[in-house]
């Protein structure tokens, strides 16, 4: 049997497919490479095998999506494919909602028809907007500020009708902020134009792509007064989503949302040291305005994902900063 991972190509996907490999599962990808490439593929088979199977397609296409279905032995399927950023959505929402909602329904109802009941699906803390709370819970209330959230908000709601409805159960990972490579440094993060996310823009500026960063606000009621997030290592994050699909195997059942988070808020400055730290030389960095829509702080509440999962992140910060830099720093252009 095979496990069907939409996205595969792409930064969490890629490190989720080594993953599934370690523990012995046979991947299907499908993606489209809208935001990645076949280098990305090609470095995947040299971490993992040269049969893996890549399906070059896009998820709005219903006649390539049940072939998928028809040509493979899936019997469970993680779901990434979607596009992801924040900026972007507020200016081309049609499209946004056109293809996060348009390929999560067609996917549902491939698995459907192909009575395939194990889904993963790939959502984010974003769910929970301007939390009122730290640590935020599952059951903390549930929101979205643009359109890219909205698009993770309503997958979650269609995923949670379709289970009710249809032998479909779904865990609902709600990821808090990936960073990190594989300890090889021959996978990582390859952002599309200049990045948003503050660890890809900080190694960036490492290897001199950018003269500094600009930490966005430093008047937030925090310690030091620049945002705090819940970084978690995109390995961790991995090992998250095959421990969800044995959570399936084993008879979860449902629409169960679970946050993947290490519970741990760091700040803007401190990732920006420990940055230094990892690089080996200081990160030059000044301080400007507060970006729109930014939050003061998030991290996860992670008692969920440990009883329900089993699962526990083992790599912290500083890991997640030297494993980035080893991808960053060997791979100055990304995949390019
Ligand atoms: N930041 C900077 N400078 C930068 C980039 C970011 O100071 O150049 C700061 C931000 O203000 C924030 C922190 O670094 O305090 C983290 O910002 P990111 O953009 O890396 O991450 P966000 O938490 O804002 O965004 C993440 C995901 C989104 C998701 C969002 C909401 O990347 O996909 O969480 O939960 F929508």
């Amino acid at each position: 049997m095979a496990t069907l991972v939409t996205g595969g190509a792409g930064y969490i996907g890629s490190h989720t497919v080594v993953a599934l490999h370690e523990v012995g599962r046979d991947v299907v990808i499908v993606d489209n490479l809208s935001n990645s490439s076949p280098k990305a593929v090609a470095a995947l088979r040299r971490l993992t095998t040269d049969d893996l199977v890549f399906v070059e397609a896009d998820l709005l296409d219903a006649e390539s999506l049940r072939r998928v279905f028809a040509d493979h032995p899936i019997d469970e399927v993680i779901h990434f494919a979607a596009f992801k950023a924040v900026g972007e959505s507020v200016e081309q929402p049609i499209r946004y909602y056109g293809n996060n909602l348009g390929s999560t329904i067609g996917l549902v109802e491939a698995m459907v028809d192909a009575g395939v009941s194990r889904l993963v699906f790939s959502s984010s803390c974003t769910v929970y907007g301007q939390p009122d709370e730290v640590p935020v819970t599952e059951a903390s209330p549930t929101g979205a500020t643009n359109p890219y959230g909205w698009t993770k908000y309503m997958s979650e709601q269609i995923l949670a009708d379709v289970a009710a409805a249809h032998p479909l159960d779904v865990v609902l990972l709600r990821y808090f902020n990936p960073v990190g490579a594989h300890p090889s440094g021959t996978i990582g993060e390859d952002p599309n134009g200049i990045p948003n996310n503050l660890v890809p823009f900080v190694m960036q500026v490492a290897v001199g792509r950018h003269d500094k960063v600009r930490v966005f606000g430093d008047d937030y009621p925090t310690p030091d007064g620049t945002g705090i997030r819940d970084y978690i290592h995109v390995m961790d994050l991995a090992e998250a989503h095959v421990a969800a699909l044995d959570a399936l195997a084993g008879g979860l059942r449902g629409a169960v949302p679970i946050n993947v988070g290490t519970g741990v808020g760091s700040s803007v400055l401190e990732v920006i040291a420990a940055a230094g730290a990892a690089v080996g030389t200081a990160i030059p960095h000044e301080v400007v305005d507060r970006r729109p829509g930014d939050i003061a702080k998030t991290w996860a509440a992670t008692d969920k994902a440990a009883e329900i999962l089993g699962w526990r992140p083992s790599r912290d910060l500083d890991e997640m900063l030297r494993d980035h830099w080893r991808w960053q720093s060997r791979n100055p252009d990304g995949f390019a």
